[in-house]
């Protein structure tokens, strides 16, 4: 097994997209949209984001598919694109994971996931990994698509090999939020509606988001990093920091989530402070919302560097 930098432990799903000019109420049909597929699923979407946000970090995914077309398109466009797939399972008998999504001209999107073989995952997966798997990297980045048992597992052995941890509970689950998961988190990444459901208050500015990330960093975990979309994101450790978002067209928020943390985890394994690597991802979530789909929508280093330059200085973040 190759050296691993980051760990990404998550789902691996076909995306299935209309893009229409806004999204359907319960009940109802809107005509005229226009259709494309793209390989998606949080973990998927994390690892590349790793991959493309890095010069020489060496990423590596946990997760499954089955053993069906979508399943093995998945798998030959992350090995293609640079991902270590050796830790991802191929199961008979089950659908690869599919997610049906609905975009507006706004970008703002709704999903629907049928986890499928993401679904079959268990710790003992995670168990039959050899320790060097963890022994070597730097970060592990998990998120909520992959049952919680192997969730759980991923962030206990990633703890106790001194990795550090990056826990984006998307979807939302409230389970997480106590000392029994938090403790094994050293940085939470909830978007704002997942910050709502863990903290049981609306979150929707930065005021509001700082107080969830205080209650959430009460629970065990480190330090909180509440994502607010166009609103940047708002740090929460022993001090409060907004980082403003990239000012963009929106074409396709799809991933955003996804290239904000996956840049996140690489400038973490690089070394960077939080404060520093939130700046960086706050930039790759920005760009990704320009480009349609999920992973096709990841920017490369070279783009979130050339973005950074181009920002004025005083876009640097500021305590609140
Ligand atoms: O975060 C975006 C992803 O959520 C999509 O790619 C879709 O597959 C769902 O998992």
């Amino acid at each position: 097994m190759s050296p691993t930098d980051i760990l990404v432990l998550g789902s691996i799903n076909t995306d299935l997209v209309v893009k229409g000019s806004r999204l359907p109420a319960a009940g109802e049909t809107v005509v005229g949209g226009e259709f494309y597929q793209a390989p998606g699923g949080k973990g998927a979407n994390q690892a590349v984001a790793a991959v493309r946000a890095s010069r020489q970090i060496a990423t590596r995914l946990i997760a499954a598919v089955g053993e069906d077309a979508f399943g093995r398109a998945a798998l030959q466009y992350l090995e293609q694109v640079g991902v270590h797939c050796d830790g991802v399972l191929s199961l008979p008998k089950v659908p690869s994971g599919v997610a049906l999504i609905m975009v507006d001209q706004q970008g703002q999107n709704c999903i629907s996931v049928a986890s499928g073989a993401n679904s079959r995952l268990s710790a003992d997966h995670l168990d039959r990994l050899p320790e060097q798997v963890f022994a070597n990297a730097r970060v592990l980045l998990a998120c909520l698509e992959a049952p919680l048992d192997i969730v759980h597992r991923g962030l206990q052995r990633a703890k106790a090999a001194g990795l550090i941890t990056i826990l984006d509970p998307a979807p939302a689950d409230p389970r997480v939020a106590t000392s029994e998961w938090l403790q094994y988190v050293d940085i939470l990444t909830p978007n704002e509606s997942e910050a709502s459901l863990l903290v049981g208050e609306s979150v929707r500015d930065v005021p509001t988001a700082a107080e969830a990330g205080r209650r959430l960093n009460t629970l065990g975990c480190s330090q909180t990093v509440v994502t607010l979309g166009a609103g940047g994101c708002v740090l929460v450790s022993d001090r409060v920091t907004h980082v403003p978002a990239l000012s963009v067209r929106p074409v396709d928020a799809t991933a955003a989530g996804d290239a904000f943390n996956g840049a996140l985890a690489v400038a973490l394994a690089e070394g960077r402070d939080l404060e520093t690597a939130c700046r960086w991802a706050s930039v790759a979530a920005g760009l990704s919302v320009t480009r349609p789909g999920a992973q096709p929508s990841l920017p490369t280093r070279q783009a979130i560097d050339a973005a950074i330059q181009d920002l004025d200085t005083n876009w640097v973040g500021e305590e609140v």
